[in-house]
């Protein structure tokens, strides 16, 4: 018997190819649909005859029907994820972030898919919630057009969930870090640019006082989740978020990263980021009672692993 692969939008990029790797060891088969725009070929076991990938744009919905098409389950992934990129061309992140989601909802409706899991964003509570542990519930208030597409989005499937009995698992990704999260803009994840800018002996820059703080979950433990909800035989409508519920400072950060280093790096503190949010944590709650979260990789581990110590 053929094997219906798990169909991975955005599978080639940071998340998308650690989720992949995760479902071939788990004995899935696996198919990326990936523009390579951030995604690299390199993130993924190509070699593996179980893993294929289509190069092609969420944006065109006759190529996502066809890449759905004999496939038992979708996550879509795929989105350009600065949110400086949609401040600067909302017409053209609009197509990826907006309309990708609906092309997948609508080829899952053509071929029959019924498990979705959707990569949304912190970014829709705004600043909401600001220095508290932020739940589901929290009113939204999507700032940017990354956070209205990623609001958006969720409505969409939702409507998709109740008219054509779709399952879509939403997920509110604080901030994930990791192996192969991008680091060359300078919008990029802050542990991605720190890193990277301490092992080559660069100064790293603090925007601001370096006291706000994150709550920063490892690719690794935020793929287990997301395995889960792929496997699961049901499962509970409305968003969760995937936060450790845990504040972490950049001044602690940068501790983590001397240590694993063996000596601190050099910091300069420039003014702080216009409409930078001081404070942002998760009330994971609900992530707890829906999914078997794993014991929470330690940030130092996790820096470490990213720096390949
Ligand atoms: P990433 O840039 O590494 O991954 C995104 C992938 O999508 C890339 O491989 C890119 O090439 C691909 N892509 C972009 N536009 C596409 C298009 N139109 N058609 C096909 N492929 C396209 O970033 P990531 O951090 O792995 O993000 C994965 C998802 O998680 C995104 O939806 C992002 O918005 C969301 N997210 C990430 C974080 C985080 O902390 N990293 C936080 C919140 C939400
Ligand atoms: C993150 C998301 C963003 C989302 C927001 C919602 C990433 C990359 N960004 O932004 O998509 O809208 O959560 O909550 O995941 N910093 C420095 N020096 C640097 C880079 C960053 O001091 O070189 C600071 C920033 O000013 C900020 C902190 O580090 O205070 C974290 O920055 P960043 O990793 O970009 O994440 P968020 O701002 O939380």
């Amino acid at each position: 018997m053929v094997d219906s692969p798990i169909l991975i939008t955005g599978g080639a990029g940071f998340i998308g190819s650690h989720l992949a790797d995760a479902l071939l060891a788990r004995g899935h088969a696996v198919r990326v649909l990936d523009n390579l725009s951030t995604g690299k070929r390199s993130n993924l076991a190509l070699t593996n005859p179980r893993l294929e990938l289509i190069e092609g744009d969420v944006a065109d919905a006759a190529l996502v029907a066809r890449a759905m098409s004999g496939c038992k389950a979708v996550a879509h992934l795929a989105a350009v994820a600065s949110v400086q990129a949609s401040v600067d061309d909302p017409v053209a992140t609009h197509q990826s972030n907006f309309i990708g989601t609906l092309n997948v909802c609508e080829a899952m409706r053509e071929h029959g898919v019924k498990r979705v899991i959707f990569a949304s964003s912190a970014a829709v509570y705004g600043q909401n919630g600001e220095g508290m542990a932020i739940d589901e519930d929290t009113p939204k208030a999507p700032l940017t057009p990354y956070a209205a597409d990623k609001l958006a989005s969720e409505h969409y499937l939702d409507f998709y969930r109740r008219q054509h009995g779709l399952e879509p698992a939403v997920f509110r990704f604080f901030n994930i870090f990791g192996p192969r999260q991008d680091p060359s803009s300078p919008y990029s994840g802050v542990i991605s640019i720190f890193t990277e800018r301490a092992q080559a002996g660069l100064p790293i820059t603090v925007f601001g006082d370096g006291e706000q703080t994150r709550d920063f979950v490892y690719v690794g433990d935020l793929v287990q989740v997301l395995v889960q909800a792929l496997e699961a035989d049901w499962l509970e409508a409305g968003p969760v978020n995937v936060g450790l519920n845990r504040a972490t400072s950049l001044k602690q950060l940068l501790t983590a990263i001397g240590e694993v280093l063996g000596e601190m790096p050099t910091v300069n503190y420039a003014e702080a980021r216009a409409g930078d949010i001081r404070h942002s944590r998760a009330n994971n709650a609900r992530l707890l009672l829906r999914y078997e979260f794993p014991v929470a990789t330690p940030l130092r581990e996790g820096v470490a692993r990213l720096m390949g110590r």
